[in-house]
């Protein structure tokens, strides 16, 4: 596969006017994305549970209009019109023209809303980004001679949601997806995130994902700056050769049912992921005091008791709670008694594991 393959061929008919709708989800990488190359191509390969609750629903009403000069878009974030938004979905419609050669043949209204509050601290990026993908895949595949299958379908969506926000590629399917060349993987990609189709054992379904949100404040750094400080970072090429090993131990791990293993490694990428930030050039701290007392905690919890429950990190202060369905009682007690006090207001998300984006009938 190549870019050139997500350029269509030919459209059978225009469209005046219509509007498509599709609910997209966030997703947790296991292994983390940090650090890219040109057109969004990522350093090293990553893995990612997809998730259920968090998502973002989008509609794309569109009519042709007269001139085809220039884009022409308003952006609404649950009613609300946000011109703020409108410099990245400007950007977006630049680097996906090519795959979408009628871009600037219509007049789009794109209207958006989260299902978690937008000043959670929760990057709406992937699910945003996904979402508006898949409705513009949709058009493209309305007006196309031969229609995509499924797969195509996916793929197309995928690998322009990757143009728009990188991890947004890794929403489009569930419940695992890898994104980036993987030596063990078949089909995997650096241009779409791919479904993980290699056995996974039992308890590795149905995982929980308890969101804390310590610090609902703007990013201190974007990513774009994070991953760009990955250029001159003086661990950058271990780092990306170990994302290959950690993936190949989650594999193996996944199989067996190892859940050891897997908390080894989902933590260690966490905190190698902020390890990253606090050793490039300029250097950041995202974790909060709340992030570290909430990861003690954890240790603690684990330490005296036979649960599995462990923590991933993004890009910020909030942690990620991780835990086999089968712990669910248990491990909410744990975080209700002991960890939301660490949240700002109290405040967390409750989410588990899904299966990827969903079209809305209107
Ligand atoms: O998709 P971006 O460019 O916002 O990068 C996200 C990177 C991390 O969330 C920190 C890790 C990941 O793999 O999702």
């Amino acid at each position: 596969m190549t870019e050139e393959n997500f350029i269509p061929k030919a459209y059978c008919k225009t469209i005046e006017n219509g509007s498509f709708s599709w609910a997209s989800p966030s997703n947790i990488a296991l292994v983390k994305y940090w650090g890219k190359k040109d057109h969004q191509i990522p350093e090293n390969p990553s893995i990612s549970f997809t998730l259920d609750y968090c998502k973002t629903a989008t509609t794309l009403s569109f009519s042709k209009k007269e001139t085809s000069e220039d884009y022409a878009f308003e952006i609404f974030l649950d009613g609300e019109k946000k011109e703020d938004f409108k410099p990245k979905i400007n950007t977006f419609f630049k680097r996906i023209e090519v795959y979408l050669p009628f871009l600037k043949t219509y007049q789009f209204k794109i209207e958006t809303s989260n299902s978690f509050p937008h000043s959670s601290g929760i990057a709406s990026s992937a699910s945003g980004m996904s979402a508006l993908a898949l409705c513009l895949v949709s058009l493209d595949n309305a007006m196309s001679t031969v229609k995509m299958s499924q797969d195509e379908f996916n793929q197309k969506a995928s690998f322009l949601s990757r143009l728009g926000s990188g991890s947004a590629c890794r929403s489009i399917e569930g419940d695992l997806v890898v994104w980036g060349e993987h030596a063990q993987i078949n089909g995997s990609s650096n241009l779409f995130g791919i479904k993980y189709e290699h056995e996974v054992h039992p308890v590795f379904k149905k995982f929980q994902d308890t969101i804390l949100l310590v610090d609902k404040g703007e990013k201190q750094v974007s990513s774009t700056v994070g991953h760009n400080l990955m250029h001159d970072h003086p661990f950058a090429k271990r780092r990306f050769e170990q994302a290959h090993d950690n993936i190949s131990k989650l594999m193996s791990a996944f199989k067996t049912g190892d859940i050891n293993t897997f908390i080894d490694i989902v933590e260690s990428e966490a905190l190698t992921l902020h390890a990253m930030m606090m050793t490039s050039m300029p250097y950041f701290i995202l974790m909060k005091p709340n992030t570290l007392e909430i990861i003690n905690k954890i240790w603690a919890y684990r330490a005296n008791s036979e649960s599995k429950i462990c923590f991933t990190l993004d890009a910020g202060a909030n942690v990620h709670v991780l835990y086999p369905e089968r712990e669910k009682e248990s491990a909410l007690k744990f975080i209700k008694h002991e960890l939301i006090e660490h949240c700002q207001n109290e405040h967390y998300i409750t989410d588990q594991i899904g299966f990827g984006a969903k079209a809305i009938i209107n």
